[in-house]
């Protein structure tokens, strides 16, 4: 077997198992040089993959690393995944609710970068939390709590780091059958039984139509079939901001407002309830998901979330105190300068103006201020009068006009009254 063989048989054959498995494996080893990979991964950019393929290829990104081993949890392991989008507290939202439901939650998240942020990040954002626990911390934290959530300690999926950061520089990113089994890759290695998805479709997120995003559902709820993993795909507007908070802090407090009920109505209420409620349904803990759901929500109403949320974060050494402590940093506000009614966002422009103020990371190795933030004061479909606020910016920056320009320039503003904030779930895919 050779590498040139095989590029050359992708370009009208599927590949067996073995093929596959000798191109991962050896570039994962350096003895398949860039150059080979990059014309493989492009010859599957444009030829695609078959299911089978599909599936091979997210097996063997599984086997080339670490898999996490949660077999000390008896319970079906039901884990979320995010394609990423601005404001999306969702999995700082739906932890407590699906623990306190009896799901145990065993998960290591990543950080963020460019224009979206990381859930460990958001966490860091809650003074004294530790996202660095031993294997043994870990493992008590799950069985007495019922939840746990570090940082990515283990080497996880090394193929697909590899591989990723390949295809960001030769433009392979966007081929579904590499976003899909990357990953599932990674969500398999993570020790998941059952994955809800919550594919984003807008202007801030990966996948900028519907179409492109069903196919992309369809293509994981298959590999899970394949693999023997249940998934449910949600996919949900990335049209505007989730919620009105974007930001580390700012977006911790989003999630207590929810937990606590203070917030009663919002597009990121309903996007983690229903992931939630898949949650609870894959997770055996309901019948329907109309029991789910009422389950859920009840888990809200009546405190057990928020308590659930307190306890784990409290175990992780955070200090739940700190999290009103953003007085001192300095608030700007960003105005409207006409009147009508908000059309839409470019919400990637948001994410990064909120990057920007201190809030994520434009390269690696930068630091994130966890005060940096925005809120949103106008959704689509609100009216609003020349003057009225857009955005409450929080930075510790000196400067912030690279900010402000962005944010302004992101909005559109109609004349027309008839423009309507639709439901933020477009369609559930489950096998
Ligand atoms: N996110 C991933 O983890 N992998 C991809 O290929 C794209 C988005």
């Amino acid at each position: 077997m050779n590498a040139v063989d095989i590029i050359n048989k992708k370009k009208n054959e599927n590949l067996t198992y073995d093929e596959i498995k000798y191109m991962v494996d050896g570039y994962t080893n350096d003895s398949i040089p860039d150059y080979q990979m990059s014309a493989f991964l492009m010859t599957i950019y444009f030829k695609g993959l078959s299911l089978d393929e599909t599936s091979w290829l997210t097996e063997i990104m599984v086997d080339s690393g670490d898999q996490i081993d949660l077999s000390f949890i008896d319970d079906v392991i039901v884990d979320k995944h995010s394609t990423g989008g601005v404001g999306d507290k969702v999995s700082l939202i739906i932890t407590p609710i699906v623990a306190s439901l009896g799901i145990p939650v065993a998960k290591m998240s990543g950080r963020g970068l460019g224009h979206t942020g990381g859930t460990v990040d958001k966490l860091e954002a809650i003074k004294g939390f530790k996202t660095e626990l031993s294997d043994k911390e870990f493992e008590d934290n799950v069985k007495n709590v019922g939840v746990s959530i570090i940082g990515q300690s283990k080497n996880l999926v090394p193929a697909d780091k590899k591989i990723y950061a390949l295809r960001d520089v030769t433009g392979t990113v966007d081929s579904i059958p590499l976003i899909a089994s990357s990953i599932m890759s990674k969500k398999i290695a993570g020790g998941a039984d059952a994955i809800v998805l919550d594919i984003k479709v807008g202007s801030g997120a990966f996948m900028k139509s519907e179409e492109r995003a069903e196919e992309l559902a369809n293509t994981m709820v298959s590999i899970g079939n394949k693999l023997k993993r249940k998934v449910v795909a949600i996919l949900t507007r990335m049209d505007q901001p989730l919620g009105n908070e974007v930001g580390n802090l700012n977006e911790v407090q989003e999630t207590i407002d929810v937990l606590t009920g203070k917030l009663k109505e919002s597009d990121v209420i309903d996007v983690s309830v229903e992931v939630a409620s898949q949650m609870v349904l894959l997770g055996n803990k309901a019948d329907n998901i109309d029991k789910a759901r009422q389950l859920v929500k009840d888990s809200i109403s009546n405190g057990k979330a928020y308590d659930k949320f307190n306890e784990f974060i409290t175990a992780q050494g955070g200090n739940m105190d700190s999290v009103t402590g953003n007085d001192n940093v300095k608030e700007l506000v960003v105005k409207s300068d006409k009147r009508g009614y908000i059309e839409g966002f470019d919400t990637q422009d948001v994410g990064h103006a909120t990057s920007l103020l201190g809030a994520g990371r434009l390269t690696k190795n930068d630091v994130i201020d966890p005060l940096a933030g925005i809120t949103v004061k106008a959704k689509i479909g609100d009216e609003i009068s020349k003057g009225d606020d857009l955005f409450v910016i929080r930075t510790n920056h000196d400067n912030a006009d690279d900010s402000i320009n962005i944010l302004k320039n992101s909005v559109r503003i109609s004349d027309s009254r008839d423009i309507v904030n639709k439901s933020p779930i477009i369609k559930i895919i489950s096998s």
